[in-house]
């Protein structure tokens, strides 16, 4: 293998890393970690180091790293099939991961699965199915979206017009869909029935916004939300790329409430945290609306939709999730995992607030504590054994569902030293 010094050289000199600040990336002082390899929740860097994945490396890793079952139907698919296009082709992968998908949420009217590459396309594919559906129905002025403050839907132009996090999308304001963001359940109520009408459709990250720094939404929250839409006949977009498959404690976040979206989008955790590929689930009623000549097709789609390595992940993924009864396991994990955090975090001067949704907290530290201080516990962290990043001030912890308690005990550890390193 190549010496580490030099892989850093090279990085530095051919990289360019996303949400990263170059100059910094680039400073002499800066030594980038490579990992090298992943077992369990440990990931291990080109010196031997071994840290816990304590944000699931980026909220995508669900039943570890390296994990037998997944690593096999990868294997196996790549012996039989690496790619073959979904345009004109089908694949058995994919068939048989679309009929499981629908088979999550039993007895709902999600029936119908549009596969993608990541969260962002996962996104663009349900708010263009949307506005088409309202042209095909005699609806076209219902073009709009509403979204919510705060709000991270992705990157791409169209998903990131219905973020609310400036400094994300401000830039670029202007570009992608018409959308207009709200803090809260309570502001749809003041909103002009005129302008109403004009609304296709509603995106929002059920029970916790992650980008936004871990924000949990009040309980009932959603169900209310999906009694408002049916009332003004507005499509409900369920944004589940990181709540998705258990992260919050259930399969789909959706269900802490019994509410069903109209569109649900999935990506990350999808192939447990794998490979690049989404799902968009909506509903008979949608699709049959697309049936017709060759103007009501859906013109969407990318290279790689449905790629039969991706859909084997996935089915490994949920195989998992049967053979190791995951979900069955979460309720004493998630409760491990709040004592601890109450034990490291609670009553620290420091310390704004902690959220938590199952396993996933944001542990937000006051701005007195000073400049950048979560990136700096991050960092921090490293020297005892834990990789996280934080979001501005709010420090992330997302265990990968496999964790035992043992392994969250030493997360939260970890983290808490870092922090009383640097804010003494
Ligand atoms: C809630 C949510 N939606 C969408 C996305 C975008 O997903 P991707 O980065 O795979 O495009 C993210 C990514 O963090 C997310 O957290």
């Amino acid at each position: 293998m190549a010496d580490t010094k030099h892989l850093r050289e090279l990085d530095k000199r051919y990289l360019w890393h996303p949400f990263t600040q170059m100059a910094d990336w680039c400073a002499p002082e800066h030594d980038p970690l490579v990992i090298v390899s992943g077992k369990g929740v440990v990931l291990r860097d080109s010196e031997g180091n071994e840290y816990l994945d304590g944000n699931s490396s980026i909220w995508t890793n669900i039943h570890g790293h390296g994990h037998p079952v997944i690593n096999q139907a990868i294997c196996d698919q790549v012996g039989k099939l690496a790619h073959c296009s979904a345009l004109g082709f089908s694949n058995e992968p994919a068939i048989q991961l679309a009929e499981k998908l629908t088979a999550l949420l039993p007895g709902s009217p999600l029936s119908r699965v549009f596969y993608s590459d990541d969260g962002s396309t996962a996104i663009e594919c349900a708010c263009k199915m949307a506005i088409q559906f309202r042209q095909l129905t005699g609806q076209p002025q219902r073009n709009r979206f509403l979204a919510f403050e705060n709000a991270y839907h992705g990157d791409t132009a169209g998903a990131a017009s219905l973020g609310g996090i400036g400094s994300f999308t401000g830039r670029f304001s202007g570009t992608g869909f018409k959308a207009h963001s709200v803090p809260d359940l309570e502001s749809l109520e003041q909103i002009p029935a005129n302008e109403l009408a004009e609304i296709t459709a509603v995106c929002i990250e059920p029970v916790i916004q992650g980008a936004a720094g871990m924000r949990t939404w009040p309980t009932g929250m959603l169900a209310c939300l999906r009694k408002w839409c049916d009332a003004h006949d507005i499509f409900l977009i369920l944004d589940e790329v990181m709540t998705g498959f258990g992260r919050t404690g259930k399969m789909f976040a959706c269900q802490h409430e019994d509410v069903v979206p109209d569109f649900l989008c999935l990506a990350k955790g999808l192939t447990g945290g794998y490979l690049p590929l989404a799902a968009t689930l909506t509903t008979e009623k949608v699709f049959e609306a697309f049936l017709g000549g060759y103007d009501d097709t859906f013109f969407y789609g990318h290279s790689y939709c449905a790629n039969p390595i991706g859909c084997a992940a996935a089915l490994g993924s949920l195989d998992v999730f049967e053979k190791e009864h995951v979900l069955e396991g979460l309720p004493a994990k998630i409760e491990h995992f709040r004592n601890e955090l109450t034990t490291h975090f609670n009553e620290l001067e420091c310390v704004v607030e902690i959220r938590q949704a199952g396993l996933t907290a944001g542990i937000e530290i006051t701005p007195s504590a000073g400049d950048r201080t979560g990136a700096k516990v991050c960092l921090e962290a490293r020297q005892f054994g834990l990789l996280t990043r934080p979001v501005r001030n709010t420090l992330v912890l997302m265990p990968p569902l496999c964790s035992s308690q043992n392994e969250i005990s030493e997360m939260t550890t970890a983290l808490r030293r870092a922090l009383d390193h640097v804010v003494r």
